[in-house]
């Protein structure tokens, strides 16, 4: 049987797009709700307290939308509140912390693994912990970027600026020599050629969004809860705040027209 229902992505800004990207490509049929919290962005250096609270009313209102799986693409909510919304939630839910490290993980020869993300995800420790679960002798060095995400919510992705931002946040973790990065941020995808440009081809960047559209795949057939209808999937997209910015960099990021952008409240 064919479900039709959406999959539902959520962030606290425009970087659960890098998800909604890999899930066209891995998943293109599936209908997709997203919702950025544009109006409370960054989540990144709030407690722990608000992020819960913030991502149930969010998950509340995407069940509401009749959500099959929800997506909780930001690694700050995955960190600080994935484990609360299991235990009160239904609905099948999964993060990006662990896809992440499972690909850096695969991907290292020397085993020393960088790790960015904002100041919450990074105090959390969530990824160090995911790495050496899964391989005990792993090395990982950490590093917060918190003006990461204020330069890409404005669009401002390439140029001096971000350029100088992030050889000052990664100088550190390239002398340590590490051979894999961790994206440990939906958002960071977007400075992606700043970024690389910044590490060189000696360092292998990684972010979870790619592996994460594969576990919400395998998560779908588990379910049995996939759509396999043939037509294009439908994308529906939510922010808390004015549409006007979130319309101009999701069109440049997705390089597709967004048509169905509507301004909620839900506090
Ligand atoms: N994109 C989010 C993350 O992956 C959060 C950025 C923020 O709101 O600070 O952590």
């Amino acid at each position: 049987m064919s479900d039709k229902r959406p999959i539902a992505v959520f962030d606290s800004g425009l970087g659960g797009l890098t998800v909604v990207k890999a899930l066209h490509t891995h998943l293109p049929n599936e209908n997709i709700i997203y919702f950025g919290d544009t109006a409370r962005v960054p989540y990144g250096n709030k407690s722990q307290d608000l992020i819960q609270e913030f991502s149930a009313e969010i998950t509340e209102f995407l069940i509401q939308k009749d959500a099959k799986l929800i997506i909780v693409a930001c690694n700050t909510a995955t960190a600080l509140a994935l484990d609360y919304l299991k235990r009160k939630l239904d609905t099948p839910i999964i993060g990006v912390i662990n896809p992440g490290a499972e690909a850096a993980q695969s991907l290292t020869k020397n085993r020393k693994i960088g790790i960015i993300g904002t100041l919450a995800t990074i105090r959390s420790g969530a990824y160090e912990k995911a790495l050496s679960q899964l391989d005990s002798s792993i090395q990982s060095f950490s590093k917060s970027c918190p003006l990461f995400v204020p330069l890409i919510e404005e669009g401002w992705l390439e140029g001096d600026v971000p350029t100088q931002v992030a050889n000052t946040y990664l100088k550190e973790l390239i002398q340590k020599q590490i051979d894999t990065l961790i994206l440990g941020c939906t958002h960071y995808p977007l400075l992606k050629p700043v970024l690389s440009e910044t590490v060189g081809d000696t360092i292998q960047i990684v972010d979870s969004a790619e592996t994460t559209a594969m576990y919400a795949g395998k998560r779908l057939i588990s379910q049995n809860i996939v759509n396999d209808q043939n037509d294009m999937g439908v994308l529906e997209n939510y922010v808390t705040d004015l549409p006007v910015r979130f319309k101009r960099v999701a069109r440049q990021f997705l390089g597709r027209e967004i048509d169905h952008v509507s301004s909620v409240h839900i506090h």
